[in-house]
């Protein structure tokens, strides 16, 4: 049983002006249904930062974030009392450099924008977790998935990887349904197609396996 789950999901949305964004189609039901899934089975509290969804898991501590930044704020909040830290959002990699306070105007076309990078929130995770946590990230691929997904594990320290396999049949963002691949340091896992809360529950036994694996091995205190 894990104390605190940490769980990012949904999209992130940049402002270009008080109307408009830049956003993607993530749904954030990956995300709401691993929350569902490590509250019933596996941790006492699940801390759940959201961008902006239909839908919001209920019996969370829920933190809703709009930006890339906002959900970092909230994620490193949580992050130090967490033991098992879950980014799920599909956090949005650029911002317009400083959104127009007033609506931007049609006659102000053609408009050139400047674009500039957001943090990378798991990277960062990979940097300052501890060994005791458990760190899991997911990764959008459209070719050489597991290769690229190898790369993704060790630059981001991680300890599971949920590879995304984007295609036209299998498009992942907003659907229902999704195929992915477990990466953990010495397994390749394929799963087969299946709804999302069955990836959700696939991917909590993971978790929880690798957390019995490791107290098995006693991996050191700091
Ligand atoms: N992520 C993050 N902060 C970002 C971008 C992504 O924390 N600014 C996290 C996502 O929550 C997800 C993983 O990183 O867990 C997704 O990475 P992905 O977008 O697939 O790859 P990138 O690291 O952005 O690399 P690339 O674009 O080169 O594939």
């Amino acid at each position: 049983m894990f104390k605190r789950v940490l769980i990012t999901s949904g999209p992130t949305r940049e402002p270009l002006d008080p109307i408009r964004f830049l956003g993607n189609r993530s749904s954030g039901l990956t995300g709401m249904n691993l929350a569902r899934v490590f509250l019933k089975k596996y941790a006492a509290e699940v801390v759940f930062v959201s961008g902006p969804v239909c839908r919001y898991p209920s019996g969370v501590t829920l933190v809703k974030v709009e930006t890339a930044l906002e959900m970092r704020d909230a994620f490193f909040k949580y992050f130090s009392g967490a033991d098992v830290i879950i980014m799920a959002a599909a956090v949005g990699d650029f911002r317009p450099a400083g959104s127009s306070q007033q609506k931007i105007k049609k006659a102000g076309f053609p408009l050139v924008m400047k674009l500039e990078r957001n943090p990378d929130i798991l990277k960062e995770a990979g940097e300052r977790r501890t060994p005791q946590q458990l760190l899991v990230g997911f990764a959008a691929e459209t070719e050489n998935a597991v290769k690229n997904g190898k790369r993704k594990f060790l630059r981001k320290n991680l300890d599971l990887l949920v590879i995304n396999e984007i295609s036209e049949e299998n498009p992942a963002f907003g659907a229902v349904r999704n195929r992915v691949t477990l990466l953990t340091a010495d397994r390749v896992i394929p799963l087969p197609r299946r709804s999302k809360s069955e990836l959700a529950a696939a991917i909590a036994i993971q978790v929880a396996n690798l957390s019995i694996m490791r107290k098995n091995r006693g991996v050191p205190r700091e």
